[in-house]
């Protein structure tokens, strides 16, 4: 059997149209996962397999995307190591026992990813003899999770994280170095399950200046590579400043946000990195003309590069006209 398009991007060796996915293809703009979410709560659908691997199949009812995500959230681990975590309507995540001290990091209790996320597992095993497309797994990066576990939830200048990491980086460092334990055990987990490569996500690293962004973010996740077998993507918010970085640390593939001009990184980007991104999401919103001119100006940059993944540069917002998407779908299925 071939090898999938994704599969094959990641190791740079793709000689066909490029795959296409998006981040947070399993979510709000579709209809039926809206009409789930009248019936159960965020965190309802996230335990449970049975509805997990329901919705990481849901985008595959209407849209040929080329890889899966499995429907879960980064926030599951500070969720596992006990902080208290609930989705409210109209705020996002809250984190009900955010960390203050040193001594609350110690506190933290011991984690086990098969123990406490085993359900995410479960639904890896369900989603994967039904997939016929790569399926991907995913976590946080630990700045990222370090920061929803301080801030208490998503925050605008994460003032409170900064402050901490700048005057007590010691202490800061140890909740990094043991969140990173955690994403690594739980990332196995999930290869262990079924998922054929990985995503992680540092959503908030664009708050960090550079020198920070190598101390407190970088030297992590390059830890995190090391110990992980599958191919991994790396995203961070920030990449425009950042990629170079994230390029050398050698991953499968790195994932670009979308202010920067794709292009230009690929031109400074080892061959041997599968690049991935960047479309401003905010564009399935645009009138269908300039959607499609946008998307075929990116495909025909990236052309023949045999280690393009298309993707937003960061995930489809809720409201994202369906017809949009298929649009884009078609874009990129006849682009070769
Ligand atoms: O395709 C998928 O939907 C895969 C599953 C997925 C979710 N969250 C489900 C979800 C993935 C990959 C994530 C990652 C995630 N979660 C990130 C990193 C990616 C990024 O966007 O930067 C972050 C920062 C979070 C934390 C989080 N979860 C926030 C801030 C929110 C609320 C605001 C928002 O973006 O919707 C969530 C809730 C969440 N996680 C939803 C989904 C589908 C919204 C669900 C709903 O309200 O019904």
């Amino acid at each position: 059997m071939q090898e999938s398009l994704l599969l094959q991007a990641l190791k740079c060796k793709n000689q066909s149209r490029p795959p296409m996915w998006l981040m947070r293809q399993a979510g709000r703009y579709i209809p039926e996962y809206r009409k789930m979410r009248e019936k159960y709560s965020l965190l309802e659908m996230f335990h449970s397999p049975e509805l997990a691997a329901e919705v990481t199949l849901l985008p595959f009812k209407s849209f040929d995307f080329d890889a899966s995500i499995i429907f879960s959230d980064i926030l599951v681990i500070p969720e596992a190591l006990n902080v208290g975590l609930s989705f409210k309507e109209d705020i996002g995540p809250v984190i009900e026992r955010p960390l203050k001290t040193l001594a609350d990091i110690e506190a933290l209790p011991v984690f086990s990813a098969k123990d406490q996320l085993g359900y995410v597992a479960q639904a890896i095993k369900l989603v994967k003899p039904q997939l016929k497309v790569p399926l991907l797994g995913f976590s946080g990066a630990p700045f990222t999770l370090a920061s929803y576990m301080i801030e208490g939830g998503s925050s605008k200048d994460l003032k409170k994280t900064k402050l901490w990491m700048l005057r007590e980086p010691e202490s800061f460092h140890t909740l990094l170095s043991k969140l990173t334990d955690c994403i690594i055990e739980y990332l196995k987990m999930q290869i262990d399950a079924g998922v054929q490569a990985v995503q992680i996500f540092d959503s908030w690293a664009n708050h960090l200046g550079y020198s920070q962004f190598q101390e407190f973010s970088l030297k992590y996740m390059e830890k995190i590579i090391k110990q992980i077998n599958v191919p991994v993507i790396l995203f961070c918010r920030g990449s425009s400043v950042f990629a170079k970085d994230l390029a050398n640390l050698s991953p499968s593939g790195i994932s670009l946000d979308w202010n920067v001009d794709i292009t230009t990184v690929r031109s400074y980007i080892p061959k041997s990195v599968a690049i991935q991104g960047n479309l401003d999401p905010d564009l399935l919103f645009a009138p269908k003309a300039m959607l499609i001119k946008e998307t075929k100006k990116m495909l025909q940059g990236m052309k023949g590069d045999p280690g393009y993944i298309f993707n937003l540069g960061h995930g489809i917002k809720p409201d994202t006209p369906v017809d949009s998407v298929k649009t884009l779908v078609e874009v990129i299925r006849n682009s070769l």
